[in-house]
Parts: C-alpha cells; sequence; structure tokens
C-alpha cells in the first residue's frame, strides 16, 4: 500500500466483535477484573494472533464508568491490544440478549419458533451497530483491513462505509430502509424504528430531501437539494461527482479527501446461514442483507451457508449473483467459504505439561474399569443435549450389560442465562439428568456426570484425553470445534468422534460416526458402535481426522481470509460478472 508519496505504508488489521477476548467484571471493592472470554470466535481468533498482528475492537461485556475509562482502556490496549466500544448496559442487553440471541440466533439455527421480534430491539442492534461502527471509522485510516465477526455485527459493514465516506449514517440508514416504505411497510412503523424526529421527516420527505445521496437518482437534481439544505443527520457536504460514476466510486472519492479510502471490509458468520426458506421469515430480511453487502469478502464456514446467502440476495433483494459473489452498488462482495480450524498444537503440547498428566492419572484411576464418553457444550438449545440424554437412556435401556461400564461425562459452560429460552433448558437438562441418573445409577456409580460450569484449560484437556468417545449431538451449529478440540486430544486413545450431521464440521471430519440427533435410536446405536469399536478401525479414523484437523488451523483460516481480503480491489471481477 502506498500513500501517494512512494512511501510504504502499513497495512494495518482491525478485527471487531461483539465479544472481545477478555470479559472485564467489577467487583465489591470497585477493582476491575480481566478474564478470558470462551467460544469458538475467541478461541479461534486468539489461535490467529500467533502469526497475524491485528487490533482486536469489541465490547468489553460491561459498560464502565466514564471516570474509569482511562484506566481500563490504558490496560486494554497494552495487555491485549484491545479497545473497547462501550454500550449502556440496557443497550447491550437489547442488542446481545433481544435481537442477536433471541432473534437473529433462533433463526439461523432453524428455531423460527423461538424467535420473538420486538422493533425496539432491532432499534438497539442498528444503534449499537451505529457505536462500533462510529469506533471503528474514528480508528481506521487509508488502506486499512476491516475484519468483522459474526451475526451481532451485520449492519456495521454497510455503516461504516456510510461514515468513512462522509454520509450521515441516519441518512444511508433512511436511504436503504426506503425500499421497505416502497412495500407497503405503514410509515409510522418506519418512523418509529428509524427514530426519526417528528415534524422533520417522513420517508417521502427524507426522499425529497435528497437523503438519497448516493443512491441511483439525478445526480444534478439532488446536488441542487443539496445546495439548498444539508442532509439530515448532519452529514458532510459532497463534491460534485462527475457523471457516470458507481456508488463505490462516488464513496472512494469522499473517502480519499477523508484519509480512508481503500479500506477493505470482510464479514466472518461463525454460524449458519439458513435456507431463504427460513431466513425470509425475518422481518428486517432486506436491512440485514443490505449491512453486510458492502463489503469487499464475505466468509462462511461451509458451501451450504454461502449458497442460502446468495439465494437469499437473489429472492429477497432481486440481485443476480454469481456463484462466487455478487455486485452492489458497483462493488463486487466476494462471497467464499473458509471453514474455522483450531490449533492444534496447544492441545498436543497442554497434554504434555505435568499438571495435565498428573490429572489425567487421577482420572484413570477414578473411571478405571469404565468408558467415559464426554461431551462439551454452552448450555445452548442448539447443542441438541436433551437428545443426547434421551440418546444415551436408549443406549442403557437397550444394552444393559453397559450400565456401570460408562459413563458420560458431560460439561455445559453457563450461556446466556438472560434469555428464557436458555433458562427453560437449563431446567429442562437438570429434570432429564436427574432423571436418568435415578433410573440407572446406584450409590457407587452414577451413568451421568453433568458440570455446569467453565473448566480451566487444564481440566479440559486431561478430559478429552481420558475419554474414549466424545458425543456432539448440535440440531444445527455453525462448526463446532469441540470436535476438533478432542481430536487433538487423543494421539494415545485413538478415541470415536460421533458427530451430528446438522455441524458444520461434518462436512470436513471425515472419519467420524456421523449421526442425525433427532434420531434417537440410531444415535444410540451410534454410540454402541463407538464403544465397540476395534482398535485398529479406530486408529485410522483418527489419523484421518487428524490430519485434517492439523492441516486446517485457526491460523489458515486467518490467514486465508485476510490474504484474500488484501487481494481484493471491490471491483467485479474481469470476464463476465464484469
Ligand atoms: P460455540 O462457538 O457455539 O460456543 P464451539 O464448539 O465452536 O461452539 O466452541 C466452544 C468453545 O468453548 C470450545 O473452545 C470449548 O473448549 C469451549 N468450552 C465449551 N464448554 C466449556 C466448558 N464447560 N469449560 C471450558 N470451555 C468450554
Ligand atoms: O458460534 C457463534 C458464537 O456466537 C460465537 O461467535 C461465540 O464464540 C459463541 O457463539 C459464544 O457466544 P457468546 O459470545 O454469546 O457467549
Amino acid at each position: 500500500q502506498s500513500d501517494g508519496s512512494g512511501e510504504k505504508k502499513e497495512q494495518r488489521l482491525i478485527v471487531v466483535s461483539n465479544r472481545l477476548p477478555v470479559t472485564i467484571s467489577k467487583d465489591e471493592k470497585g477493582e476491575y477484573h480481566f478474564k478470558m472470554s470462551s467460544g469458538g470466535l475467541v478461541s479461534a481468533l486468539s489461535g490467529c494472533k500467533k502469526t497475524m498482528s491485528f487490533t482486536w475492537i469489541g465490547w468489553p461485556g460491561k459498560d464502565i464508568p466514564v471516570a474509569d475509562r482511562d484506566h481500563v482502556n490504558k490496560r486494554l490496549l497494552a495487555e491485549y491490544n484491545c479497545y473497547p466500544v462501550y454500550l449502556s448496559d440496557e443497550l447491550a442487553d437489547r442488542h446481545y440478549n433481544g435481537f442477536s440471541n433471541s432473534i437473529l440466533w433462533p433463526l439461523f439455527h432453524y428455531h423460527p419458533g423461538e424467535m420473538n421480534f420486538d422493533a425496539a430491539h432491532w432499534l438497539a442492534y442498528r444503534e449499537a451497530n451505529m457505536r462500533f461502527a462510529e469506533v471503528v471509522s474514528n480508528f481506521c485510516q487509508s488502506g486499512d483491513m476491516v475484519w468483522v465477526q459474526d451475526y451481532h455485527l451485520m449492519l456495521l459493514p454497510m455503516l461504516l462505509r456510510s461514515m468513512i465516506s462522509g454520509e450521515s449514517a441516519q441518512g444511508e440508514m433512511v436511504r436503504k430502509e426506503l425500499g421497505r416504505v416502497k412495500e407497503g411497510v405503514d410509515d409510522e412503523v418506519v418512523k418509529d424504528v428509524l427514530g426519526m424526529q417528528p415534524g422533520v421527516a417522513g420517508p417521502q420527505e427524507l426522499e425529497d430531501e435528497g437523503v438519497e445521496l448516493l443512491g441511483d437518482v439525478d445526480e444534478d437534481e439532488v446536488l441542487h437539494m443539496k445546495e439548498a439544505k444539508p442532509p439530515v443527520g448532519g452529514g458532510s457536504r459532497r463534491p460534485h461527482f462527475p457523471r457516470g460514476l458507481s456508488t463505490f466510486q462516488k464513496q472512494e472519492m469522499v473517502a480519499k479527501e477523508k484519509g480512508k479510502d481503500g479500506i477493505r471490509i470482510g464479514f466472518f458468520l461463525h454460524t449458519p446461514f439458513p435456507s431463504s426458506e427460513i431466513y425470509r421469515v425475518l422481518p428486517v430480511r432486506r436491512e440485514i442483507l443490505l449491512g453486510v453487502l458492502q463489503c469487499d469478502l464475505i466468509g462462511f464456514h461451509t458451501y451450504d451457508y454461502a449458497r442460502h446467502f446468495l439465494s437469499s440476495c437473489t429472492r429477497i433483494l432481486g440481485l443476480q449473483t454469481q456463484p462466487n459473489g455478487i455486485e452492489f452498488e458497483g462493488r463486487y462482495a466476494q462471497v467464499g467459504t473458509y471453514p474455522i480450524g483450531i490449533e492444534p498444537m496447544q492441545f498436543v503440547e497442554g497434554l504434555q505439561q505435568e499438571k495435565v498428566q498428573n490429572r489425567l492419572r487421577t482420572l484413570e484411576t477414578r473411571f478405571q474399569g469404565c468408558k467415559v464418553i464426554i461431551g462439551v457444550d454452552r448450555l445452548d438449545y442448539i447443542k441438541g443435549i436433551p437428545q443426547k440424554l434421551h440418546a444415551l437412556e436408549v443406549f442403557l435401556t437397550q444394552h444393559p450389560e453397559w450400565i456401570g461400564k460408562v459413563v458420560l461425562v458431560q460439561l455445559a459452560i453457563p450461556s446466556r442465562q438472560d434469555v428464557e429460552e436458555y433458562q427453560n433448558l437449563r431446567a429442562c437438562v437438570n429434570e432429564l439428568v436427574g432423571r436418568i441418573n435415578g433410573r440407572f445409577g446406584t450409590v457407587e456409580f452414577m451413568p451421568i456426570h453433568y458440570l455446569h460450569k467453565s473448566v480451566p484449560f487444564e481440566e479440559l484437556t486431561a478430559m478429552y484425553a481420558l475419554a474414549d468417545a466424545c458425543l456432539v449431538t448440535s440440531t444445527r451449529d455453525g462448526m463446532n470445534l469441540v470436535a476438533y478440540e478432542y481430536i487433538s486430544s487423543q494421539s494415545k486413545r485413538h478415541g470415536s468422534m460421533v458427530l451430528s450431521e446438522f455441524a458444520g464440521a461434518a462436512q470436513s471430519l471425515n472419519g467420524s460416526i456421523l449421526i442425525n440427533p433427532w434420531d434417537v435410536q440410531s444415535t444410540a446405536d451410534a454410540i454402541h458402535q463407538a464403544l465397540e469399536m476395534g482398535d485398529e478401525q479406530r486408529k485410522s479414523n483418527w489419523q484421518k481426522l487428524f490430519n485434517y484437523v492439523s492441516k486446517y488451523t485457526a491460523e489458515a483460516w486467518g490467514t486465508t481470509f485476510v490474504n484474500e481480503l488484501t487481494r481484493l480491489s471491490g471491483l467485479p471481477p474481469a470476464g463476465p460478472a464484469g
């Protein structure tokens, strides 16, 4: 990247995710504590840090009083290279628990019945994305690469583009949402959702006022109107654009004046993207798609998710797509598949630590003569924990010779505990564990060891190494990194991997026993198969799996995505697509 003076400029990478790798809390004495966050996204991006250097922008999990921010910010930057986006606790609640986890999350995981759409949550989602856009746009400079992560921030690419090209975010939002009005949505609802000032403008007046500054309208007319009135929302004045420029070219012209041109934006979705038949249930389906279409590169874990996204763009926005992307407002958003991974060496080496070895020996003694099945999940309804427990119950009923000879150790990390569906799940799992243990247990033996807590890395590694099989029964799951972690910890035992066909990982982890978790009988049969499989077969399966996990690491995922993003110019590829 050159700044025109011939001097090479540093090309910076900025990663933006809702959750930072550290979560801040405050104790009664008023002291701040920084704790590593958990989840697939944090695990994978932390794995990239070895070879990629980036600043990480995100929400620190808590609002901090203004007086303390300086101190907290300094620590975040110095110790973790992180930069916070503060949201009031109420806004964060509506954005995270409300729109992200009660609307997008269930819908993206094929649970439309659990989706509670609420216009106030949508407003908060927009507002939070706007706050992120403000922080990121202040931070970034010409030539930077901004890599936006996950479903919490799907409007960010569009808002960021509009901010760095000088248009007021409010104006841009209205411009996009005018499409909805034209579809016949009630004006009052739109005004409400957009949070417009009373008397300022309805959608028609906004259009008349020239809000559609970068859109497909008569340029002279817009410029004439702009002369008369500043754009709504306080956007800056624009240069006189030569005729015939695309929105993309106009955005870049304005951005250049502000020292923010050539910024590439990438987006990666860590969840599934559902079939367009499910996606179209979302009342704000257009806005979410438009939000990410301002990217240069849009990545998914699997080919199917990418295909679903492209077909949603065709069916909902009426856009023509190419197999590898889509042209929108003169910019080409490339769409591709980038399966995530882990850093397997962390587990291979972790296993050598004395502390882990000691713990493993203790556990081996404790479970002598007994096979161990491990389950490690966030306590989330997509993980199919009730299905797993039902399958175990059927297995023990049909194979009583295994009672007392096999245990399921189920670790369930507490997650999203303010959302009602998660509270219901917790009660349901408690009830099932109690019932199955009550039915098959004795004073000496319990078939299920259930821990509702996060366990430290050493304990997790020892548990993975101890287990003869790992059981992943997600009813939908973007990828599922637990499967990768188990495989990486099994160089000695070569345990069996039983994996749901509805996890993204099933498309890559050849060597697993694939199951449909909704089919309780076949899952019970798979448990049996895993426990009885001969050494040779287990070893050959494990070798295939480990080869894959060692090659497609978190680092490979990160560098492949970022290298691709570096290569892109925003222009449509030459050939028929151009
Ligand atoms: P998700 O992203 O939906 O949480 P993944 O399987 O991709 O699912 O990632 C889960 C991550 O959280 C893994 O790195 C796993 O080790 C970690 N994890 C899950 N449960 C626990 C637990 N009880 N204690 C510690 N870490 C856990
Ligand atoms: O896999 C999707 C995901 O949202 C990840 O981004 C994240 O690591 C994980 O689920 C945990 O979610 P949360 O940040 O809500 O704890």
